[in-house]
């Protein structure tokens, strides 16, 4: 809800103060978007760089609201402030709409139980990495090196978030490496919008 609102308020300001409303994204428009962050996170969303996160399948909520978290400075990273400096608010929704057209599909691994999965991250996460909130993004087969980056990033405050601070502050390096390694096995599969 507090995103939610982040976004509608960052969208009126973009508007120049004008009462004009978020509209819609529409994902054809968002894929010729796409075209710009392809060689990072794939046109489907599935990254190509560790650094990137794979993005195809989120929720559209949570693509939003991070795009403008980039977009405001909340969220930062030399890359992405960059990237979303340059976009609309009507393209943050279109590019969202794009990415959140697709399907993700996790895979444990062989032999491995999801009785055995972080038990503090399962009931927004998901055993296999597949959020169960529309403002939690997916966690599945994104690599270690993304999730320890984020979670730390919690941890020490760069950024910030009423849950994920919290659940972050409360864990040590180990046991965040413990819990990247977990999603970072899954398999992840991401299956573009049907035509
Ligand atoms: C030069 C590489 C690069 C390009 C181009 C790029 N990104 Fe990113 N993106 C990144 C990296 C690296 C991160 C991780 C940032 C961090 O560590 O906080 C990221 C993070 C994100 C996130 C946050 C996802 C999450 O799970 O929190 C979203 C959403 C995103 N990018 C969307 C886009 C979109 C949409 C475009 C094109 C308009 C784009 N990116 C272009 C590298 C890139
Ligand atoms: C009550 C729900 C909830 C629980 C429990 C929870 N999370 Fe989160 N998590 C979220 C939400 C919501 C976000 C989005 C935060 C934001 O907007 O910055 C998030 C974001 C994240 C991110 C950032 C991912 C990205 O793509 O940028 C990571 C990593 C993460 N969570 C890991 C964990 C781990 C590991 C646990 C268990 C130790 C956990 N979370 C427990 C709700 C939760």
């Amino acid at each position: 809800m507090k995103a939610l609102m982040t976004l509608f308020l960052g969208g009126l300001m973009l508007a120049g103060g004008t009462a004009v409303p978020v509209l819609a994204g529409d994902p054809e428009a968002g894929r010729k978007i796409a075209n710009m962050c392809r060689t990072c996170h794939g046109i489907d969303g599935y990254a190509t760089i560790p650094i990137a996160p794979h993005i195809g399948g989120e929720p559209v909520e949570y693509l939003e609201s991070q795009l403008m978290a980039f977009k405001t400075g909340q969220r930062q990273h030399e890359m992405m402030s960059v990237v979303t400096a340059g976009l609309t608010a009507q393209q943050i929704s279109d590019v969202a709409a794009w990415y959140a057209a697709h399907e993700a599909r996790a895979t444990l691994p062989e032999g491995v139980l999801a009785a055995n999965a972080p038990q503090a991250c399962v009931s927004c996460h998901g055993a296999d990495g597949i959020s169960l909130l529309l403002d939690a993004p997916n966690l599945a087969g994104e690599t270690n090196i993304y999730i320890d980056t984020q979670l730390k990033a919690y941890k020490r405050g760069k950024r910030q978030h009423d849950i994920m601070s919290d659940v972050a502050a409360g864990l040590s390096d180990e046991e965040i490496r413990a819990i990247a390694d977990w999603y970072a096995a899954v398999g992840l599969e991401i299956l573009p919008p049907p035509e």
